[in-house]
């Protein structure tokens, strides 16, 4: 039963209140749509902790969309065997992991410790930040130590054959029960900050102003008062 719960009723009760939760607060509550920028307070830390942040988390998306949406199967035929493709997993995803995971730090650091960015944050933003700092330090130190320590596990024999099953609506628990500790810890947090996401800062995501690339220049020009 717990099993079930965890890796099939769990995960598909998150999917679902990360679409209801997004459609309601975007038809009731537009106006708190933001990322909320704490950076009038203080800049120093923000820009470094987040520009880390970014820096790694964006190849450690690209990498669990290989990871857990592309079978090794389909690896091995475009020409990454295991022994390379298990080289890119620990090596660069590692390496992006430990970028993100400074940022992490850093941004988690700077919202306690400085007092008026602590009193400018929610509820939701403290969960937030402590949640993601949990999710990928235990991400790290799963493909840095655990991959290490149990060699003869392989995350894409279980956990992504498991969560490709689950988005194809034909969910299978099963392949879950042998995973290391540490992965599933990261699994089930993972899913908890998607069922998080629609009611905290994170809804920024959706709204990258894509359009600040293209657009010209807004020019700003002192109004030099005749004397
Ligand atoms: C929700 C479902 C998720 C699943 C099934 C999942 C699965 C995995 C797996 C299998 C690994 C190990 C990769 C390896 O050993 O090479 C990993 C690593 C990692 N994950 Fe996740 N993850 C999920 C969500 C997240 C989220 C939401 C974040 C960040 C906010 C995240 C951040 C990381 C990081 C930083 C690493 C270590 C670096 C890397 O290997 O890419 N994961 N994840």
């Amino acid at each position: 039963m717990m099993n079930q719960f965890l890796w099939i009723i769990f995960p598909y009760l998150c999917i679902v209140v990360f679409i209801v939760g997004h459609i309601f607060r975007y038809k009731h509550d537009q106006f708190s749509w933001t990322a909320k920028s704490s950076e009038f307070i203080e800049k120093k830390q923000l820009m470094i902790g987040s520009l880390l942040f970014h820096i790694g988390i964006i190849p450690v998306i690209f990498g669990h969309v290989a990871g857990l949406g592309i079978p090794k199967e389909w690896m091995r035929a475009i020409g990454v065997n295991d022994h390379l493709y298990h080289i890119g997993a620990v090596y660069v995803g590692g390496l992006f992991g430990i970028v993100t995971l400074a940022g992490m730090l850093l941004l988690t650091l700077r919202r306690v410790t400085k007092e008026s960015v602590r009193k400018l944050s929610s509820m939701s933003d403290i969960i937030v930040n402590f949640l993601l700092l949990f999710i990928v330090f235990i991400g790290v130190y799963a493909t840095l130590v655990t991959n290490n320590i149990q060699h003869d596990f392989d995350y894409r024999d279980t956990i992504s054959i498991w969560f490709r099953d689950l988005i194809i609506l034909r969910p299978d628990a099963a392949y879950m029960m042998n995973v290391p500790f540490t992965f599933k810890m990261h699994v089930l947090a993972g899913f908890t900050i998607f069922a998080l996401w629609p009611f905290t800062r994170l809804v920024h995501v959706w709204s990258v102003p894509w359009n600040y690339v293209g657009r010209s220049y807004i020019l700003y020009r002192r109004h030099l008062r005749k004397r």
